[in-house]
């Protein structure tokens, strides 16, 4: 093939590229240009047969035209490589492994909502808490076990890891006048030794609800009654057993009926038929004094429930170390 020649082919090859009509003429003319055994391979191997003057520049020719044909064909959506492409449509595609949300993430958003409906706000406070809002103004005394240092992480005389997400109520006092209703969901941390159902680091979602005008306790049923159902479903129930927090008077725990027997009594429940779920009561006038509110003006009440405790009941979750160890296999059974 002399250099007019090439020229002349590899217009009418280019040209070929161009008016192919779909992705099958394509590739034929892949083959039969830059394929193995195609035209512009076979006439690098014969350049052994051209006159040795004429070689540096035939060579040039042959690359240039090998450069366009593959470019063009590139251009026609179709890659030039010498395996062909895999065109079985059936093929399973690549799987990215599309993530879920954690329970207690799915438990803290879902309650934010519920709450949400009924005029709750989301408030925030920081993991390191001070003794008077973690304790003293709370109402705690002195003596109380939970401030020993066996039950309480402390670092210093007046820094700790909250205990419970009860200091964010004062937080939320302190920094509002009434009417204030505030849900505040965050970690907290006890030197508890972890087992199947404790860990020293948990979460609770704490409320608070503080008017001039009269809360009553039966405010306080009524809403934790519209958050068990929506929470667990239509058939729960909630039952308030009377108990003591130093910072609310009344004080109550609060259990919702057992989901896997309805109330009947078995395993789970430890055959009472009810699960412990929250500690909740009316607003100590203390607490009031503490934060600058005049208890003969408002009145409130507060709940804390267990993050953990409500997901391992909604999940049927046996034991709390699981929700710590990211094992995806466990994780995406929850989805
Ligand atoms: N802070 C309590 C705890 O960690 C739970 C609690 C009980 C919160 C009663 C409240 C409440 O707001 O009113 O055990």
């Amino acid at each position: 093939m002399t250099l007019a020649e090439l020229e002349i082919a590899k217009a009418q090859s280019l040209e070929e590229v161009v008016a192919a009509a779909d992705a099958a003429a394509v590739e034929a003319l892949r083959v039969k240009y830059v394929g193995r055994n195609g035209s512009i391979p076979a006439l690098i191997k014969a350049m052994k047969d051209v006159p040795k003057e004429e070689r540096p520049m035939f060579g040039k020719a042959v690359q240039a035209w090998r450069a366009e044909v593959e470019a063009a064909l590139q251009a026609k959506g179709f890659a030039a490589a010498e395996k062909p492409v895999d065109a079985d449509l059936t093929m399973a595609g690549r799987w990215w492994g599309l993530g879920v949300k954690h329970p207690l993430s799915r438990v803290i958003e879902e309650s934010a909502a519920i709450f949400g409906r009924l005029g709750f706000t989301v408030a925030d406070g920081p993991e390191l808490e001070n003794k008077f809002n973690n304790f003293t103004a709370l109402n705690t005394p002195q003596h109380h076990p939970s401030m020993d240092r066996s039950d309480t992480f402390w670092f210093g005389e007046d820094c700790l890891l909250r205990t419970q997400t009860s200091p964010v109520q004062i937080r939320a006092m302190m920094a509002n006048k009434p009417p204030v209703r505030v849900i505040c969901p965050g970690r907290t941390y006890r030197r508890d030794t972890t087992d199947a159902t404790h860990s020293a680091n948990f979460h609770q979602i704490e409320g608070l609800y503080v008017d001039t005008k009269s809360v009553s306790l039966a405010d306080l049923k009524s809403v934790l009654a519209y958050f068990a159902k929506e929470m667990m479903g239509d058939g729960v129930t909630v039952r308030f057993r009377p108990h003591f927090f130093p910072f609310t008077e009344p004080s109550v725990e609060v259990d919702f009926t057992c989901h896997v027997c309805k109330g009947k009594g078995c395993n789970v429940c430890k055959q009472s038929g009810w699960i412990e779920v929250a500690g909740a009561g009316m607003v100590d006038p203390r607490v009031f004094e503490h934060v600058g509110y005049d208890p003969a003006e408002v009145s409130g009440y507060a709940f804390g429930f267990g993050v953990e405790r409500i997901a391992m009941i909604k999940y049927g979750i046996q034991d709390i170390r699981w929700l710590y160890e990211n094992d995806v296999r466990f994780l995406d059974q929850l989805a």
